[in-house]
């Protein structure tokens, strides 16, 4: 076996089981899309793919140990717009590097921000939730997935449009943080759609709006924050998978062409749409092209984030 060329293990991968690490904990938006795509990824693969939940950091810690795994494509994570962005410039310390570190394999869902609160914070529509956090500023708490996170990059950057810096709430998270925003424990949150729109269809929350230049088409009574008076605000996450460096590139085009295929699954995406996701379009799904976003959204973000350590 020690004699087989990289090519050969190629040609023949996967022999085993793979291990997908997903930064955050099990039933938020990175777990979910995760399992939606990884599911259909197993079958053509011929494989199972083993999702573990690593939390810690704003997703860091899981992505520190997938940078150190054995780059055989046994271990992947799917990361996103903090663990492969935003974490560079809020982390100073930060044991991997996202471009350095990884080998991108796919893109797999674009996820619009939405501005959401506990179902009976006070405030009616947007206008009235910037008033009341404006006036309750040292009161009012918003609940995210720890520093570095979407949901908290998200709502730094409306906390700086509106000029407040209310109480943050971690979490290892969306997940649990829904959790404690339905169970009215947390005020507000700014979550990727995939987390909420179930909660939002059965009025266990509220959503003020949704942070994309349109409406979203699962949750057509949302307005944007354009239309809601907040033209500012804009934000739309993205997750994806990546490999250790040094991944054989033949074992980086297997997985990618099964990234595309479960894209391309009627069931895949019928269940990523009735989520809010947006399906990357063919010009975006090579992993040359997730590089070259990696590499626009750190330049993106490294201006706007402050360090915190
Ligand atoms: C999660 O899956 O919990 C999220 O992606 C967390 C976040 O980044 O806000």
């Amino acid at each position: 076996l020690a004699l087989l060329s990289a090519p050969a293990q190629a040609q023949t991968y996967p022999t085993r089981n793979i291990t997908m690490i997903v930064p955050f904990a099990a039933g938020g938006p990175t777990d979910v899309i995760a399992r939606i795509v990884t599911g259909h990824m197993a079958q053509t693969l011929g494989q199972t793919i083993i999702i573990e939940n690593v939390v810690g950091a704003g997703g860091t810690t899981a992505t520190t140990r997938a940078a150190r795994a054995a780059n055989d494509g046994y271990t992947l994570i799917t990361g996103h717009m903090g663990t492969h962005a935003a974490s560079v410039p809020l982390y100073p310390k930060l044991a991997y590097h996202p471009e350095k570190d990884f080998e991108p394999v796919g893109l797999l869902a674009g996820t619009p921000i939405l501005i959401l609160a506990r179902k009976d914070l006070p405030p009616k529509d947007l206008k009235e939730f910037i008033a009341y956090v404006k006036a309750n500023e040292t009161k009012v708490n918003a609940a995210h997935a720890g520093v570095g996170s979407v949901s908290n990059v998200s709502c730094e950057l409306l906390n700086s449009v509106l000029g407040v810096k209310p109480i943050g709430v971690p979490f290892n998270g969306t997940g649990p943080a829904m959790n404690a925003l339905v169970a009215g424990q947390v005020d507000y949150m700014c979550d990727q759609i995939v987390n909420a729109v179930p909660q939002i269809n059965g009025g266990t929350i509220k959503a003020y709006a949704v942070a994309t230049a349109e409406r979203n088409p699962s949750l057509p009574d949302v307005p944007t924050t354009t239309e809601a008076g907040l033209p500012a605000f804009q934000a739309q996450a993205w997750n994806a998978i990546f490999a250790p460096k040094g991944t054989p590139p033949d074992v980086v085009a297997k997985l990618n062409a099964a990234v595309i295929k479960a894209l391309d699954d009627e069931a895949v995406r019928k269940r990523l749409l009735e989520l809010g996701s947006v399906i990357p379009a063919s010009a975006d799904r090579t992993p040359a092209a997730l590089g070259t976003l990696v590499k626009n959204e750190i330049a993106k973000w490294t201006p706007v984030l402050k360090p915190v350590n």
